[in-house]
Order: structure tokens, then C-alpha cells, then sequence
């Protein structure tokens, strides 16, 4: 695992899971292959659906399952939409996985402007997408650049930030922006404090909310029977909505609260939570990669 360019969270977490399914399970987010490999190898019942739309991500994790050949079925795209087809044409889809955010590859290679040390400002995982991170930084008016960098950066001087922006715009590099913006970002002690400015960029520019909430409502429509699925984030929003859309999945009654009694037949549950917590790296795994300090998986298995 430490000669691919990114490191696997919860990677003994996911083998486990995945470990007895006799079927397919989708990878949403294959990135460089780790999760998908580990699963392939831990299991010769499990047949995978691959899915990236980073192009980088599918030429590399091409090549490194291919030792799986007739197991494994590559799609670029956005999982919002791919996943859609999946689920209506494929019938013993037993599994999904989906690892959202940023893949090391993505941050450590500075032209693709992830990097708050970037030449660059992109941040597009599909570099074929419309909207960069230039766009978002030298285009959107102020109210909308305060509006990210309050939910998706959960900054707290946003508005002088995104006045900041407005004021010295334009910009031609993550670094350019990162620079200007240092006086006025708070000081955390164990990220640098441009990290969330950039998180909150990445999110907008790659709609990530929106595709785990679209991702959900395809699951949900289609009800895969008896699969689980896993879900990996790395921010609270992220989370909150996985927690959430899990609790309301498992709920039986859907009658509102006010409700004297039930008149809703008590059997909308879809299946059951598996995590009443989320799952997070355990020490080792930490200390061999850091970036697994933020990661939560939570894991639905559907009624069969
Ligand atoms: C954290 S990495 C996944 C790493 C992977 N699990 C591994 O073990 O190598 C996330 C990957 O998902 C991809 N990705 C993120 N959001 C996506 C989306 N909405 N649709 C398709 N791919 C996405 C990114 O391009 C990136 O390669």
C-alpha cells in the first residue's frame, strides 16, 4: 500500500465488511484502487463496479486491477449520475462504497490547484467540469463567497474574508490566494490555516454536497436488497447527512411527530443501521496516515 500514491482509510474496516458479500459491490470513489483492491483480493465472491471521474484516477487504477480483469468494471463519471444506471441494470448489487473528498494524489500534485501551495487555481477532480476553482475565487459576488465560506469552511470571519477576496481579485494561484488571505485566517494547531478556505473552494467546485445527497436519493429510490452501504466522510456536513438520511432510512413510522396514532402501516423501515457511531481510524492507523484523523464511516445494510 505505501508504493500507491494514496493510502486507504478505514482500510481494514472496509476489507471486513465487504469480506462475505456474494455479488457486486459498487466503489463510487476508486481513486487509486486501494479500497477496490483490497476488496477484490479479501473476497473472490465480490465482483466490483469501479467508478472515478478523475481521469488520472482511472488510468492508474486501470492498470492496477487489471489482474482482476473479468471481476471488475471501470465508469467515469460522477457517481450521482453513474450509479443510477448501475443500480436499475445490474441485479445482485450487494455492496456500495463511496470514500468521498480528495485523494492524495489530488493535493500532492500541486498543478491540479488543491494545494494551498498551488500555481495554480483548478481544484476540478474531473478536469473536463465547467466550474474551477477560478471561477468560484475571482467570479462569484460577495454574498455567495461568504455563504461557502461559512457552510462549507465554517469560518467564522467569513464576511472579511470574502471581502478580502472581492477587494484584491483577480487571482491566478491557490498560493496568490492562500497568501493574501493569511493575516485574517485563525490559527489552528494542526492544520495550516488556509486548509479550510480550500475545502471550502473544493467543495462548491465539485458540487460535493449535491452528489452525496444525489448518491443517497439513488440508493434509496432503488433499495438494492440487503446491501450495505458505506459511506466514508471527512466533514461534518458530510456526515450530518449521512447520518441523517441513515436514521430516517431505518425509521418503521413515518407519521409526523404530532401524530395521535399511527396511520402509516408502521413498515417504511428500509433496513437497519449497522454504525450507531461512526467508525474512525484506530491509533496505528493514524499515526501511519494522518490523513485518516477526519474520516467517519457509517453503514446501512438493506432489508432483503
Ligand atoms: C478519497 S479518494 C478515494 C480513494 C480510494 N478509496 C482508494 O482507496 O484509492 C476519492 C476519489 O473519488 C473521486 N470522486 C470524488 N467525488 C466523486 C464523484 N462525485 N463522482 C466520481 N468520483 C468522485 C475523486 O476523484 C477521488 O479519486
Amino acid at each position: 500500500m505505501q508504493n500507491t500514491p494514496h493510502i486507504p482509510v478505514l482500510y481494514r474496516e472496509v476489507t471486513e465488511l465487504f469480506k462475505e458479500i456474494d455479488g457486486h459491490v459498487v466503489d463510487c470513489t476508486m481513486g487509486y484502487g486501494g479500497h477496490s483492491s483490497l476488496m477484490l483480493e479479501s473476497n473472490p465472491s465480490l465482483n466490483l463496479i469501479a467508478i472515478d471521474q478523475d481521469q488520472t484516477a482511472i488510468d492508474f487504477s486501470t492498470k492496477r486491477l487489471s489482474k482482476f480483469t473479468d471481476r471488475v468494471m471501470i465508469k467515469k463519471g460522477r457517481f450521482s449520475s453513474v450509479i443510477k444506471d448501475i443500480l436499475e441494470n445490474v441485479d445482485d448489487i450487494k455492496g456500495v462504497l463511496a470514500d468521498i473528498g480528495v485523494s492524495s494524489l489530488q493535493l500532492d500534485k500541486k498543478e491540479r490547484g488543491f494545494s494551498y501551495e498551488s500555481d495554480n487555481l483548478d481544484m476540478r477532480m474531473d478536469k473536463d467540469a465547467i466550474l474551477s476553482a477560478a471561477n468560484v475565487v475571482n467570479e462569484y459576488s460577495a454574498d455567495e463567497l461568504e455563504k461557502l465560506l461559512l457552510e462549507y469552511g465554517e469560518l467564522r470571519n467569513y464576511k472579511k474574508l470574502a471581502s478580502v477576496i472581492v477587494s484584491k481579485r483577480p487571482f491566478s494561484s491557490a498560493k496568490e490566494l492562500s497568501d493574501t488571505l493569511k493575516p485574517y485566517m485563525p490559527r489552528g494547531k494542526k492544520i495550516h490555516p488556509a486548509t479550510l478556505l480550500m475545502q471550502a473552494i473544493r467543495i462548491e467546485v465539485n458540487d460535493e454536497l449535491g452528489e452525496l445527497k444525489t448518491l443517497l436519493k439513488n440508493i434509496e429510490d432503488a433499495k438494492p436488497k440487503g446491501a450495505k452501504i458505506a459511506i466514508i466522510s471527512f466533514h461534518s456536513l458530510e456526515d450530518r447527512i449521512v447520518k441523517q438520511t441513515f436514521a430516517r432510512w431505518a425509521k418503521s413510522c413515518i407519521c409526523p411527530a404530532e401524530a395521535m396514532r399511527c396511520t402509516c402501516g408502521n413498515n417504511h423501515s428500509l433496513g437497519k443501521i449497522i454504525t450507531k457511531k461512526p467508525i474512525m481510524a484506530q491509533d496505528d492507523e493514524l499515526k501511519q496516515n494522518p490523513r485518516s484523523r477526519s474520516a467517519k464511516m457509517r453503514v446501512f445494510e438493506m432489508g432483503s
